[in-house]
């Protein structure tokens, strides 16, 4: 376990309120796309928001995060929201998921390309990614500093490039930049 990267996002979380954390956009505006059951997994989950919404949606939910914090915060929402989520404080670098162990992975605003093809490997035949992480082509100050963190253009594209494309958005900074869906990319895939 890297402690360092937990003790920062422990004290991060613990700084946090408790309400309840919203899904990421690539999931809330297309929660349609989830399959009616399965095995799901929320992948450095923080404090869940993308679990709650796949627990709302009938799937079986796992959460992994480094930070026991962000568990505690996803533990009491899926206790208030009456849903049952199986968090687990895991260090996905060292310990990342199994191969063909989920019918749905979602990932939200955290990047580490070495773990890519352990995600890509454990989803399933004809299971789902949701992706959604900030961009380089940034127009505001949101989202980390650290390029080795930020997604190149259409990188998400070039992921899942032998996947099936169901739904990819990333406008970087082509038009009226206080409009439309800016500062990050999504992507959803299918396996074939
Ligand atoms: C920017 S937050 C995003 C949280 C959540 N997915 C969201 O969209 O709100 C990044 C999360 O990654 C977690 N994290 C960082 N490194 C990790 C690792 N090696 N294994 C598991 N979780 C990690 C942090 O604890 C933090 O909750």
């Amino acid at each position: 376990m890297n402690n360092q990267t937990k003790d920062k996002w422990d004290r991060h979380y613990d700084s946090c309120s408790f309400d309840t954390p919203l899904a990421a956009v690539v999931l809330r505006e297309n929660q349609h796309l989830l399959p009616s059951q399965g095995e799901s997994l929320d992948l450095a989950c923080g404090r869940g928001g993308n679990a709650l919404c796949l627990a709302e949606n009938g799937l079986q939910v796992s959460a992994w995060d480094i930070s026991e914090s962000a568990l505690k915060h996803l533990s009491l929402a899926a206790q208030k929201n009456n849903v049952t989520i199986n968090t687990e404080s895991r260090d996905v670098s060292e310990r990342p998921p199994a191969p063909a162990s989920f019918d749905v992975i979602v990932v939200s605003h955290f990047l580490e390309r070495a773990q890519i093809d352990n995600i890509k490997n454990a989803i399933r035949h004809k299971g789902l990614i949701f992706y959604q992480t900030f961009i380089k082509d940034k127009v505001a100050e949101t989202g980390p500093k650290n390029p080795d963190y930020l997604l190149d253009p259409n990188e998400l594209l070039y992921f899942f490039n032998n996947w099936r494309i169901i739904h990819y958005r990333e406008e970087g900074k082509v038009g009226l930049l206080d409009k439309g869906f800016r500062n990050q990319a999504m992507i959803i895939a299918q396996k074939p």
